[in-house]
């Protein structure tokens, strides 16, 4: 059978990711009026994504329903800017990841790809 990037990478290299994604997400002048108070529990939803999205539980479904992010985004100012500071954020994040060279380099065009598909400004 073959090996999901989820099992590769491993549960809690994803979850310092999106921890650390946070951790810059809170300081972000530009980010941070985006997100609610309640950056943990957005924390909670972009982790359960990314395990899914790479091949682990579908937890995200089930307590989200289908992701349809392009429009779960349209109510964000998701502009040249934001995108931007999102992927800086998130560049932060993966270069105090200790994920492998390979994957690493996966995620961040995904992660590029993605936040320039969900423009909408
Ligand atoms: C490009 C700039 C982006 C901006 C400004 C942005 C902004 C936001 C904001 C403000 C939220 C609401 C937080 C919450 O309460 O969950 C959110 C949710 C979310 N974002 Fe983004 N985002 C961006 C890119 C991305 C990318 C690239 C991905 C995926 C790789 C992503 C995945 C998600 C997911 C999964 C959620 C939770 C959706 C839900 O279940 O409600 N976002 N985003």
């Amino acid at each position: 059978m073959k090996i999901s990037k989820y099992e590769t990478i491993g549960a809690a290299a994803i979850k310092k990711l999106i921890a650390d994604f946070y951790q810059e997400i809170k300081t972000d002048e530009v980010l941070r009026p985006m997100y609610k108070d309640d950056l943990e529990a957005a924390e909670e939803r972009l982790y359960l994504f990314m395990v899914q999205y790479l091949g682990g539980p579908d937890l995200y479904n089930q307590k989200r329903g289908l992701p349809k992010l392009k429009m779960r985004h349209m109510v964000f100012p998701v502009d040249d800017k934001a995108i931007e500071h999102w992927l800086n954020c998130m560049k932060t994040a993966l270069d105090k990841s200790e994920i492998d060279e390979v994957n690493r380099s996966f995620l961040w065009h995904y992660f590029k790809q993605t936040a320039v598909f969900l423009k909408n400004r």
